[in-house]
């Protein structure tokens, strides 16, 4: 490679120091990207910039890879015609030096506490739209972008724009009912619940400043940096082939770079690119023509761009399909990514990676599209687009695309077959394009186009397929039965893991092309399978959420918004990696083992530390107190791995650098030895099948379970056996904020911030690890980005690590996981499998139940356990005659942790299965066989010797309270006609009831701290429960401003630290805020009875003059308390029912959540919008872990297979219920809770479960269709390709 400077002199008419300027919220900022001291680089990203340069903290990021949407802002820049334009862009994708003329909103842009806040930003408070607020500054981005861009968006429009910001807090409803109130076509409920919010006037609505620098530059721009790379950004086709001819000549590895958004996908594709040649700003590239024999589309133009134009050419004609191809781009990534994304991009992206499957390629491929490949200026051939997957692109660029009118008779049809339906890439895509003669027979002219993707690298189209159906009749069954045939017979799938399996793959070219049939044939099919020519329709979501609240005990059951909730919409909310930098500050990045079981040879760092910018590389031995991160269990673990290996992603050391980018690129030069090495095993059926084989099974087992002395129900007469098994997997736990840790050495000892649910455990774990006293550990902590169950335990490893690394340099560390990190290294919800005999009466009365439950505990069996699921698996179930006998499975994955509802999940599902499958075996309705089944008083409960049920069974009474508002048995015999009526359409409803056990013995230790200031009467609280999105802090301040009877805004709830707060408890197990409200009254009432005395005396003084008065007389306005068993708290049961309906696509497997209605008793709601937060949240988080959510491990190495968002889908908002009725249930004050309040974070995510079984309803449905009406087995999650292939579709069904 040649000096970057005089490479760069050499370019025509660039010499000298070149600048690029953009604004930020108003602020012109100029850069100079050769300025010695700069780290801008051409990878430099705008997230970084706009953080840590405009030190703007609002704008997020978590995967920087385009697919979590928490770094989305404002673009504003114009067009090739110079038009103004506004468009929200994933910040952690763009590279600064794209951004020369824009200008860039953020949030903190739009309003804040002092200058008030913009109406996207109170509507989404309004409406509940925050719980941990880290992905609301993405979120109101998102919208205030789509209303700069067309402020009459429609709702459906709105719902369609959030197809990438994930929310893990809140299941989506509140905030789509946000940002719908926007809508033109908004109904009266959601005006109504905006109407006393005061910004409605369209002064305050969000508006465009129009700063915008410049329109296009005009000359080429050129800049080297530090590191000898160079970026060009060409401003026409000469300067852009001049570039790429001298890059050439200089011998520079270069990438042309468009919207760069392939890197999102493509990570490694820049690995030692030295030069960037920039070609967005190119007019020839950015044109778009529309005439009545051409539509011509430059290579830059974006998706959306294109998705538009093609859209409005679908009333031209000969162009009608052009339509088609916009609806199909419509489903490409997201919003943002389609904003920048350019269509050549993606096309070049299948160039390069052959398995990608480009859903451009397969659409353009089919209707007969072209490109227009340049070499020069005037060197430019025309190639089809299917030549370009083999055609040599160096030097060369995508011009252009070219399409032409087809005859009216032509039809275009096309297929998306993804996990998830939003933002997901396809497993099997497919475009059809045939000229159908509908007068004959809708006979097929010529040969016609079939197009796949995801197949193999080299199949595009299904030529023998297609040369079969030329000039045969779609009409014909004979040339249906024919051409399946054909298929079978022509596809051979590869093997491509994680992705669908070959067979799913196989079927779905076959169901595809039948669709394909079916829709052409539309009302000339019979009317049994016309329905298998649509794809499932979803309607705009809508909701329903139902609670009493009794005004006279305000502001304690007052539906009071969230106190964080307007500094999380604005960005000022501050989470850990918000906390400024501390001078001299260092960054931290793990190194992994890339094998599953070995032992460690030897680690040689010194390429890594010989590195600019690398400071020192830290492992085991540099540990100098004990290699242990779980101190206050029996079950330790190493922060890094001394001599051996136990999982693929188990840390064994961390590269510390002067800057992120610099820790993470040496990350890779680090190089492990290892011996020994075997691939281990992953999974519960591996272990049993090795503990089979080398006869060590019985020693899985733990000691059995019990209620009752076990009397055998065999061969009692009546009674008759059901054997099964079921299986739940796992479920990451997708925290948008990932781990974090700063920790600054100090005059005594270390402040350590940590993202942690458990303060304790950090200090005492940090304590022990650098080997000193716990009192030099300062801990404070404001918020969580996030926890569900991960950051209660495993923030421990992190906080160590980071420890160590600050103490062996002694300067600050920030320690902050990248998602593929977090993903491989950190553990996750256990898999569960179940194996069960139930001895059943004609009722359906369980009269024996023998069980073995197995929990892959991961690596260590410390946390969620096969022990803790027995507990649970009771629910609202007599269990009198039950055997259970747990089993704890250790594998070679990451210890499993503690997530949301752990132990109550598997529990509850696997009990569940049991009744359903008892249900279906006997022909009976499954509510009555869990009625029969029902705990009365006096019952034994499992695992608890001695124990039994007391109070009332709420079931019974909640079940027919839902089957009124459920409308049940109507929707049952309108899914029972729909089925009848559907051959490739089927619809399932469950109705799932349960008991949830709220136990405060395991967890009460939870300090909490009241003061109250003289100078005015205003109150700081501060507790041991960390606020990480339940709205801990609301209820906290709710409840001390009812026991010392002032106003919510003399109350402020301060961060959770280590000083007031010593000791606690872990934050989990739905039962946090109860207790922290209990130590918060407490602490009233001891200020209450102190200040008791005068406040007798000075009759009617204000609590102003009373708090003066008390102060003046000494009283220590000051109190703490910790519940402790003294305080004799009960506990008690939180009573669910769920009714979930869904519907499914026998041809693709696609399904979707038609209605969801819950009633949950949550006793007398401390304040019903929170916990119907909790609720909604919970209940989706729980949708995801049935449905989307999958992980995948190979054995050995690589592990895991679903390490990034990419692979890995948690819910979006078209995968919640359309409709979803949420109900608090009413008049149920809990008698033991606190101020008669019940738990409601975790109950709902077991009651999820219900999709499960509604969606083996309709699988049934289509199962006794296809000939099988037997029981079968079906585990969660439960994904498309599940669906399908339990469907039991086969070609031989298919008819017209
Ligand atoms: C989260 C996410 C989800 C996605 N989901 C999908 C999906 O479901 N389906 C799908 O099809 N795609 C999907 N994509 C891919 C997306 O469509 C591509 O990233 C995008 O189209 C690439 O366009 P770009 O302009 O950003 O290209 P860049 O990233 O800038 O470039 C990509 C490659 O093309 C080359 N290149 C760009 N323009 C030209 C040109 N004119 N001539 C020659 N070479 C050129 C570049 O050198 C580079 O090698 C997804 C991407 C992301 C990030
Ligand atoms: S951080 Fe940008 S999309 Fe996730
Ligand atoms: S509030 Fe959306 S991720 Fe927490």
């Amino acid at each position: 490679m040649g000096n970057a400077q005089s490479d760069l002199n050499a370019l025509e008419g660039t010499s000298g120091p070149q600048i690029i300027s953009f604004i930020i919220n108003g602020k012109t900022y100029t850069v100079n990207p050769q300025t010695v001291d700069n780290d801008i680089g051409p990878e430099y990203k705008l997230v970084d910039f706009i953080r840590d340069k405009a030190r703007l903290k609002g704008t997020k990021y978590m995967c920087r890879e385009g697919g979590c949407g928490c770094c989305v802002v404002t673009a504003r820049t114009r067009d090739s015609a110079g038009e103004l334009v506004s468009k929200a862009v994933n910040s952690c994708l763009i590279p600064l030096l794209s951004c020369d003329g824009w200008e860039i909103a953020t949030v903190e842009s739009l309003g804040n506490q002092k200058t008030g806040y913009n109406a996207v930003q109170q509507r989404l408070v309004k409406f509940g739209g925050t719980q941990c607020g880290f992905c609301s500054s993405g979120m109101v981005m998102n919208m205030n972008s789509l209303l700069e861009s067309n402020p009459t968006s429609k709702m459906k429009e709105i719902e369609n724009s959030f197809d990438g910001n994930i929310c893990r807090c809140t299941g989506y409803r509140p905030i789509l009912d946000a940002f719908k109130s926007f809508a033109s076509d908004c109904p009266e409920e959601l005006k109504r619940k905006c109407g006393d919010i005061e910004e409605l006037s369209c002064s305050t609505c969000p508006s465009r400043t129009a700063q915008c620098l410049e329109t296009i530059p005009t000359s080429l721009k050129a800049f080297s940096f530090k590191d000898n790379r160079i970026w060009v950004k060409a401003s026409s086709l000469n300067e852009a082939f001049q570039t790429e001819e001298r890059f050439k000549q200089a011998g520079l590895k270069y990438r042309v770079v468009a919207g760069n958004t392939g890197t999102g996908v493509f990570k490694n594709d820049t690995d030692n690119v030295q030069a960037f040649l920039e070609i967005t700003s190119i007019p020839e590239m950015q044109r778009i023509t529309v005439g009545s024999t051409e539509i011509i589309l430059g290579g830059s133009v974006t998706l959306v761009k294109g998705i538009e134009t093609l859209k409005r050419a679908g009333a031209l004609t000969g162009f009608q399909y052009t339509a088609g191809i916009a609806k199909h781009w419509g489903r490409i990534a997201n919003t943002p990514i389609r904003n920048v994304a350019t269509i050549a991009g993606n096309l070049m992206l299948k160039n390069q990676h052959e398995d990608f499957p480009s859903d451009v390629f397969i659409t353009l491929e089919a209707v007969g599209a072209e490109l227009s490949i340049a070499s020069s200026p005037t060197s430019i051939v025309r190639i089809k687009v299917a030549d370009l997957l083999n055609y040599d692109m160096a030097g060369k660029l995508v011009l252009s695309i070219h399409l032409k009118p087809l005859t009216k008779d032509h039809i275009f049809r096309s297929f998306k077959i993804t996990r998830r339906y939003q933002n997901s890439h396809a497993y099997v895509n497919a475009a059809f394009c045939m000229q159908v003669d509908k007068k004959r027979n809708y006979l097929v002219v010529g040969v016609p186009n079939v197009v796949y993707g995801g197949i193999t690298d080299n199949l595009i189209h299904a030529s023998a397929t297609e040369r079969f159906l030329a000039n045969k009749s779609l009409r014909d069954e004979a040339t249906l039965r024919a051409v399946m045939q054909v298929l079978d017979t022509e596809i051979k799938p590869d093997s491509r893991p994680p992705d669908g399996s070959q067979a799913y793959r196989k079927r779905l070219t076959q169901t595809l092309l039948y669709k394909y049939f079916l829709s052409i044939l539309g009302l000339d099919s019979s009317n049994r399978v016309r329905s298998g020519g649509k794809n499932l329709k979803r309607n705009v979501t809508k909701g329903q959420q139902t609670y009493d609240t009794d005004k006279t005990t305000w502001p304690i059951n007052e539906p009071i918004l969230k106190l964080e909730s307007f500094p999380q919409v604005s960005g000022e909310a501050e989470y850990i990696n918000d906390i400024d930098p501390k001078f001299g500050e260092l960054f931290g990045a793990f190194v992994l083992s890339t094998e599953a079981q070995a032992d460690l040879v030897s680690i040689d760092a010194s390429a890594a530390e010989n590195l600019p910018g690398v400071v020192k590389f830290i492992k085991a031995s540099d540990i100098p107190g004990i290699n242990d991160y779980m101190v206050m269990t029996d079950t330790p673990e190493e922060v890094f791995a001394a001599t051996e290996v136990q999982y693929t992603g188990q840390p064994v050391g961390l590269v510390i650098a002067e800057d992120r980018d610099t820790a993470f690129k040496a990350v890779e030069l680090v190089k492990v030895k290892y011996a020994n090495i075997s691939a281990g095993v992953v999974s519960i059926e591996e272990k049993i099948l090795q503990a089979e084989k080398d006869g060590s099974l019985d020693s899985l087992f733990g000691e059995e379970v019990k209620s009752f002395d076990f009397t055998s129900s065999e061969n009692v007469p009546g009674v008759q056996k059901i054997v099964g098994e079921f299986q739940l997997g796992s479920q990451y736990h997708f925290t948008m904020e990932t781990h974090i840790t700063i920790c600054v050495p100090k005059e005594d000892g270390m402040t350590v911030h940590s993202s942690t649910q458990w303060m304790d455990l950090v200090q005492s774990a940090v304590a022990s690890t650098l080997a000193i006293p716990a009192n030099e550990i300062d801990m404070s902590i404001r918020r969580l980005g996030g926890g569900y169950g991960c950051k209660i335990t495993r923030a421990t490893q992190i906080a160590c690590a980071c420890a160590v690394a600050a103490y062996s340099t002694n300067r600050p560390v920030r320690l902050q996981l990248d998602l593929d990190t977090n993903m491989k290294m950190v553990g996750k919800r256990a898999p569960f499998l179940m194996k069960y005999e139930a001895s059943v009466d004609t009722t359906g009365k369980i009269v024996g139940l023998k069980g073995k439950i197995f929990a892959n505990t991961g690596m260590q069996p410390g946390e969620e356990t096969s022990e803790l699921a027995i507990g649970c698996l009771q629910s609202l179930y007599e269990s009198n005659n039950w055997q259970i006998t747990p089993s704890n499975i250790s594998t070679n994955t990451p210890s499993n942790t503690w997530c949301r509802a752990p132990g109550t999940t598997p529990g509850i599902a696997c009990i569940e299965n049991v009744m359903e499958h008892i249900a279906y075996t006997l022909k009976l309705d499954p509510v009555a066989v869990r009625l029969a089944n029902a705990i009365k008083t006096g019952d034994k409960i499992l695992a608890t010797d001695g124990e039994t049920f007391t109070g009332e069974n709420f079931i019974p009474k909640m079940l027919a309270e839902l089957k009124v508002s459920g409308s049940i048995e109507e929707r049952k015999k309108f899914i029972n006609d729909y089925n009848l009526a559907n051959r490739w359409k089927k619809r399932g409803l469950a109705i799932v009831p349960m008991r949830y056990y709220v136990d405060y013995t395991s967890a009460t230790k939870l300090p909490v701290y009241v003061c109250i200031y003289n100078r005015d009467g205003t109150v700081a609280v501060s507790c041991g429960g960390i606020e990480c999105g339940q709205g801990l802090n609301t209820k906290v301040a709710q409840a001390v401003a009812f026991e010392l009877g002032v106003p919510m805004d003399k109350v402020k709830v301060k961060p959770s630290n280590n000083l007031v707060s010593p000791n606690t408890d872990s934050t989990g197990a739905s039962v946090t805020s109860e207790l922290c409200v209990f130590g918060a009254i407490m602490c009233c009432k001891i200020l209450n009875e102190r200040m008791k005395p005068i406040k007798d005396k000075a009759k009617g003084a204000t609590w102003e003059k009373l708090v003066k008065l008390c102060n003046r007389a000494g009283i220590h306005l000051v109190a703490t308390y910790m519940a402790s068993p003294e305080d004799n708290l009960s506990n008690y049961n939180v009573w669910v029912v769920n009714a979930t309906e869904v519907e499914i696509d026998c041809l693709t497997g696609e399904s979707k959540i038609v209605r969801v209605d819950i009633i949950e008793d949550a006793g007398k709601s401390l304040n019903p919008e929170i916990d119907i937060g909790q609720v909604e949240g919970a209940l989706i988080m729980g949708i995801g872990f049935w449905t989307t959510e999958k992980l995948i491990y190979s054995n050995g190495s690589p592990g895991l297979l679903t390490y990034n968002t990419w692979q890995y889908k948690p819910p979006l908002p078209k995968d919640i219920p359309e409709d979803i009725r949420i109900t608090l249930l009413k008049d149920a004050p809990n008698p033991y809770g606190i101020l008669r309040s019940k738990a409601t974070a975790e109950p709902p995510l077991c009651s999820s479960v219900c999709v499960l079984f509604a969606l083996k309803n309709a699988i049934f449905a289509a199962r006794k269709e296809a000939g099988n009406a037997d029981w079968f087995r079906l585990d969660g999650p439960v994904t498309p390709e599940d669906i399908l292939l339990k469907c039991l579709t086969s070609p031989l069904q298919f008819s017209l």
